[in-house]
């Protein structure tokens, strides 16, 4: 309830928001509209530019208006200093607005996206993405190239490490609350930035995993899969949308009437302005769609994408296009409108500079390290926990500590760490040690690194693990493993790592594997042979306290997975929410499966376990049928079977037997998380109407059929209470 009520106060606000920024009789308009009365050509297309960095050469640019945006300076000091130029020497007047990519923090390093949608919590982001607009405002950023909201099947694409996992319900509720996040209830406060989703649109289907690769997708696949966490974002009044770098079935993302004018603002009524990706105008040459770089500025201007991000390209053709009547001025004065739209709704005409004195008190601020603790706790996933060797008992005589992760400080950042400094982190080691009682020795060894073929080290490991009660492996991936320009064709545990357990395992000590990875991993081995085992992603700054309060029963671990972890790179891409084929997989040779691997996943989506247990029970629905406007109402009682307390991620799914277009075996329709004390039994309740049973045809249009449904109110995407009804 508190939720949605507040998720309610958020939107109001918002929308009143919109309607002030860009309604008709603002007079923010007025005011808007004038300036651009008095700008000249150039001045206009100034403001469409953004640089990275600052140079002393563009002390010039920035006084000749020819800089509207800078991306990645920061401080306030250094963002003053080019303000102040911009505001104070250029003709205009007209301030800078500067971006930095504020992915999972800004100075305070949370843990990276993908792992905080593991939570599954929306005021956790929330939460999170607050303090980060508040420590990037602190230091003079306006804007965020953030969130993300690109789903992801494909565990080979690196950047499936940005986003929110595979499913596009769960993404779009993230999406929402992260752009709530950001803008808050005042973009133009000291505490808020603008918000960006990107990358516009399908970005996460590169073909074999390949970042910057073609995407060739359906619009049935678009409207069901990819659109829907823009959408969210839209609705929840994100001021700007950055275009992808990809295809989409031939035309480039950064050139795409369809998705930018005919969806984008046609459809949704979308009013803030959009930002190219870095270079992307350009690179409708290299793609084969522009014939040079006028080419792609006049196609680009003309789909609907208002910045250029480092491409330079609508700074040295634009002019010459207006004025051959190549492009109307009219096309230009509407970009210039939004951008400088958002540059008042951020405040930045009233007061275009930051309080140098405030920044230091407010970057890495106790209470945000504190949540930083916190968010890591909930971010984790109990993957495994066989005859509960976790938690640890805290009077345990010895922990050996191994693996190539367990005190390298940067991979705790992940990728796309913004400000933060490894110096700012506490290690797994670290954490331990300020954790376990003063009775308990800690002896580590590295083993081996995560990249290399050297197995000189093992035999140190194996001697402290062999001299402990219990060893604790860190092993994954280091920080720049995953994100962008990292694709892998392997998923397996890189390097030796997967031989030191081995080699560990040997020894007879029980073992607790501690995955750090910015994607899934294909694990069955560790699967199969290794007792317990935590996926921690890459958590941020508090990274190693909070894996020692999981470990050590402080948290209940009460994440669930976002994303399908394969048995096998080979099964990629993998996802929950597939369609049916005409065979499924059963024992019959020539049906839908792999001569030499399950069709199914590892570890599947939603899946997580708790220190607890609890027992689902009492499936019941208020109707059996209901016509199409109508609603029922699904509910089952949780209740808590084990000895702690803890919290629960209840997962509502359905599945729409025959339809028009073949709907998938489940999708997510809602969830709740609840907290339950050992023996306490709770009731949830969902509702389901048409915004659940209705899809999206080809055309955009939101249909519901009747016809017969199943549903499952689950502890993941494999299992579940099912139930059925009809829609008539
Ligand atoms: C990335 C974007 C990012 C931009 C600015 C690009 O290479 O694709 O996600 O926002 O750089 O850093």
């Amino acid at each position: 309830m508190k939720v949605w009520k507040s998720i309610t106060v958020f939107f109001v606000a918002i929308f009143l928001l919109i309607v002030s920024v860009y309604g008709q009789e603002s007079p923010t308009n007025a005011k808007i509209e004038t300036l651009l009365s008095r700008m000249t050509l150039e001045d206009k297309i100034g403001q469409l530019n953004q640089h990275s960095g600052f140079s002393e050469d563009e002390i010039e640019a920035v006084k000749q208006g020819q800089i509207g945006s800078l991306l990645n300076v920061a401080g306030a000091e250094q963002t003053n200093r080019i303000q102040r130029m911009a505001v104070e020497e250029s003709r205009m007047g007209i301030p800078i607005l500067f971006g930095i990519d504020v992915i999972h923090g800004f100075r305070t390093i949370f843990p990276i996206p993908l792992a905080q949608a593991c939570a599954w919590d929306p005021d956790l982001v929330r939460q999170i993405e607050a303090i980060a607009a508040k420590e990037a405002r602190a230091a003079g950023i306006h804007w965020t190239f953030s969130p993300m909201v690109d789903i992801a099947r494909d565990a080979r694409w690196g950047r499936i490490a940005e986003g929110a996992g595979e499913d596009p319900y769960l993404g779009s509720v993230l999406a929402a609350a992260r752009v709530q996040g950001f803008q808050g209830m005042d973009v133009s406060s000291s505490q808020s930035i603008m918000a960006c989703v990107k990358h516009y649109v399908a970005y996460g289907q590169a073909d074999a995993g390949r970042d910057y690769n073609r995407v060739d997708v359906s619009r049935k696949t678009l409207y069901e899969i990819y659109l829907p966490p823009f959408k969210a974002g839209v609705e929840a009044g994100v001021m700007s949308v950055m275009s992808a770098f990809n295809t989409i079935s031939g035309i480039p993302a950064t050139a795409n009437p369809f998705t930018l004018r005919e969806v984008l603002r046609g459809q949704w009524g979308f009013g803030g302005f959009v930002v190219s990706d870095w270079g992307s105008i350009q690179e409708l040459v290299v793609h084969g769609f522009a014939a040079n770089g006028a080419d792609a500025a006049q196609k680009a201007l003309q789909a609907g994408v208002d910045m250029d991000m480092m491409g330079h390209i609508y700074g040295s053709h634009l002019l010459e296009l207006v004025c051959t009547g190549d492009v109307p001025s009219s096309l230009v004065d509407e970009a210039v409108r939004r951008i400088l739209t958002a540059k008042a709704a951020l405040g930045l005409f009233d007061q275009p500079y930051v309080d140098p004195d405030k920044e230091g008190d407010i970057l890495l601020h106790k209470d945000h390290l504190a949540y930083a603790r916190h968010a890591a706790g909930r971010s984790m996933v109990l993957l495994k926990n066989e005859n509960h060797l976790l938690p640890l008992h805290k009077n345990m005589k010895s922990i050996a500590v191994i693996g190539p992760l367990f005190d390298s400080k940067d991979d705790y950042l992940g990728t796309w760490a913004c400000m933060g400094r490894s110096e700012d982190v506490v290690t797994i080691l670290e954490g331990l040690r300020n954790n376990v009682s003063s009775g308990t020795t800690i002896q580590y060894a590295k083993g081996c690194n995560v990249l290399d073929e050297d197995n000189t080290d093992f035999a140190e490991a194996v001697t402290i693990a062999e001299q402990s009660d219990v060893v604790i492996a860190v092993v994954g991936e280091s920080c720049d493993m995953s994100g962008e320009a990292a694709s892998r064709t392997q998923l397996d545990l890189p390097g030796k790592q997967r031989e030191l357990l081995e080699a560990l395992h040997e020894t007879g000590t029980p073992i607790v594997v501690v995955l750090m990875n910015g994607r899934p991993l294909s694990i069955p081995w560790v699967a199969e042979h290794i007792p317990a085992i935590l996926e921690i992603w890459h958590p941020g700054v508090q990274g190693g306290n909070a894996v020692a309060d999981v470990l050590l029963g402080d948290t209940n671990p009460s994440g669930k997975l976002t994303v399908s972890f394969p048995w096998t790179v080979g099964q990629c891409p993998i996802y929950y929410n597939h369609e049916n084929t005409g065979r499924p997989a059963d024992e019959n040779k020539y049906t839908s499966k792999y001569l030499d691997c399950p069709d199914t996943p590892l570890f599947p989506f939603g899946h997580g376990l708790s220190y607890t247990t609890f027992e689902y029970g009492n499936l019941r629905l208020s109707q059996d049928a209901i016509e199409r406007d109508g609603t029922l109402t699904v509910r089952a009682d949780i209740t808590n079977t084990g000895a702690v307390e803890g919290e629960e991620i209840v997962q509502l799914y359905i599945r729409d037997m025959i339809a028009s277009l073949v709907r998938p075996v489940k999708e997510l329709k809602g969830f709740q998380k609840i907290h339950l004390r050992p023996g306490e039994k709770k009731t949830v309740e969902f509702s389901i109407g048409p915004k659940e049973t209705g899809f999206y045809d080809p055309e955009g249009r939101f249909i519901v059929q009747p016809g017969d449904f199943k549903l499952w109110i689950a502890w993941n995407s494999a299992d579940g209470l099912e139930g059925q009804f009809r829609l008539q």
